[in-house]
């Protein structure tokens, strides 16, 4: 970029970033003069919850740069932050930009934008600059923070910008976030994995795992306590590794105890726990928080060793079982999720009895069941005995049922109880009812006011339609004990 050397920028990358904000908002400002109207930018995002976070990152500088933001694709800037942790994830992508491009030529103001995982995959980008040439930015994983910088090379360009790099151990701090909620809010408190489960791209698109420094995980709660949240979800590939490739190592159980402290803030969430590194200080301190919800989520992937050990998981099922009963037995009242992989290479309908067996033992209170899908660059890719479809499927559908039986069953276990719930948003299909969720994670509908987002309220369950409740609210509470 030439004209970097002609502007005077700071030397903190925040700052730069910032300096950059005012440029690009001069440039939408005289685009939305021109057009009469105000300019209006999309983010749609696809995969995991570091997305979605990522995402509010890019939100928040799409707005200090004088976009309005909507839902509707139908805008002046849409960015696609993409996912390819399965295929048809990318699947996804490319068939919505299809659609993409027929708004573009309605629009002459409209730009299109693409980062995300996806975009950290040479193959991908090969096929953008191949077949969707409208396309006017394309970033990764690892620039994310010089969104600002890089829509000023966009509106600079006529081409297509497109920047990625292979991996970094930056991090930047203190840029502009526009959150989705305003009660709860992800904090990433770690980036990346080093744990190269075979079947997995995470890592080679996300790069290396590094840890945020404590004080800044804490500093960022605090404001956002200050700014009405008092739910968060600690982030991360595997939040138990947390902290050991700092210079001054810390757990993250320790962690959590600092965030425990923080005043005004009524619940802590975090995802993913790896069941290899789950400590026996962390299931003490869940135990011990009045603060920490009920809900662990421990992916299980296979229930056979053998496929297990070729997953690269670390762990036996003897080992995830003793674990399970260590943590039940110190909480009890905790749920249990899982994810599960069906037709990793190799696996027979016998280890798929092997899994079935595991999610009767252990009674996950759900579990997200997943068909392999092959990542090119994988050691699993490149695996000779990948399993026929009839196969997968047959394996498919006899787990998902007991899966599903199974989390009724556990769901169905707190019915006339009354329990807390937040009150997160009024119901989808009918105003006249809220829409909460418990500590452990469960859903419950009731009748309402929406003035109680954000609240967390004493909803007695009624009746379990499955996986949800429906509920009253009350103002006494049936059990003794009450986890917020
Ligand atoms: N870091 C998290 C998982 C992130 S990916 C963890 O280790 O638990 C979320 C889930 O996607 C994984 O738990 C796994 O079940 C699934 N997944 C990952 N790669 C996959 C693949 N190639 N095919 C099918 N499912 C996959
Ligand atoms: Fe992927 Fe395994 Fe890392 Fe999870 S822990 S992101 S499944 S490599
Ligand atoms: Fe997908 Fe990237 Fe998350 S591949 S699951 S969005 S880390």
């Amino acid at each position: 970029m030439e004209k970097e050397n002609k502007i005077m920028l700071p030397e903190n990358e925040a700052e730069r970033q910032l300096q950059y904000i005012e440029l690009v908002k001069e440039r939408i400002s005289a685009l939305s003069e021109s057009a009469g109207r105000p300019l209006t930018a999309c983010v749609v995002t696809f995969g995991c919850q570091m997305n979605a976070r990522d995402s509010e990152k890019l939100s928040g500088i799409l707005e200090k740069v004088g976009y309005i933001l909507t839902d509707s694709e139908e805008a002046d800037f849409v960015i696609y932050n993409t996912c390819t942790v399965r295929d048809n994830a990318n699947q996804r992508v490319y068939g919505r930009l299809g659609a993409l491009n027929h708004l573009k030529k309605q629009n002459p103001h409209m730009k299109i934008a693409l980062c995300g995982c996806m975009m950290q995959e040479t193959e991908v980008i090969e096929k953008i600059k191949k077949s969707y040439s409208f396309v006017d930015l394309i970033f990764g994983t690892h620039n994310l923070f010089k969104f600002a910088e890089l829509l000023y090379a966009m509106f600079e360009n006529e081409r297509m910008v497109i920047d990625i790099w292979k991996d970094t151990d930056k991090i930047v701090e203190n840029l502009p976030v526009e959150r989705k909620y305003k009660f709860k809010s992800g904090i990433n408190i770690m980036f990346g994995c080093n744990n190269f489960c075979s079947y997995c791209i995470v890592p080679y698109v996300r790069g290396r795992e590094r840890s945020r420094q404590p004080k800044e995980i804490i500093h960022e709660i605090d404001e956002l306590v200050k700014d009405g949240v008092v739910e968060v979800m600690l982030l991360g590939q595997n939040v138990n590794s947390y902290g050991k490739n700092l210079e001054e190592p810390i757990t993250f159980a320790e962690l959590l105890r600092e965030v425990e402290k923080i005043e005004g803030l009524k619940r802590i969430r975090f995802m993913t726990s790896h069941p290899k590194d789950l400590s026996d200080e962390l299931i003490q301190v869940m135990k011990e928080s009045k603060k920490i919800c009920r809900h662990l989520h421990l992916p299980l992937q296979s229930g056979s060793n053998r496929i297990l050990k070729a997953m690269n998981r670390r762990y036996t099922r003897e080992q995830y079982l003793e674990l399970v009963q260590k943590i039940k037995r110190e909480i009890p009242d905790i749920a249990i999720t899982t994810d599960i992989i069906v037709g990793f290479p190799g696996e027979t309908l016998e280890d798929v009895e092997q899994t079935i067996d595991m999610v009767k033992q252990v009674e996950y209170d759900n579990a997200f069941t997943f068909i392999y899908s092959k990542r090119t660059g994988t050691p699993a890719a490149s695996m000779e005995n990948q399993v026929s479809q009839e196969v997968v499927k047959e394996g498919f559908d006899k787990l998902l049922k007991i899966v599903q039986d199974t989390a009724r069953e556990q769901v169905k276990k707190l019915q006339g109880q009354v329990k807390d719930a937040l009150v997160e948003e009024v119901n989808e299909h009918d105003s006249s009812l809220l829409t909460g969720r418990l500590s452990n994670n469960t859903i419950v509908h009731f009748p309402g006011e929406a003035s109680l987002i954000g609240k967390i309220v004493p909803v007695k369950l009624l009746e379990c339609k499955g996986f949800y409740y429906l509920g009253e609210m009350t103002d006494f509470k049936v059990e003794e004990e009450s986890y917020i």
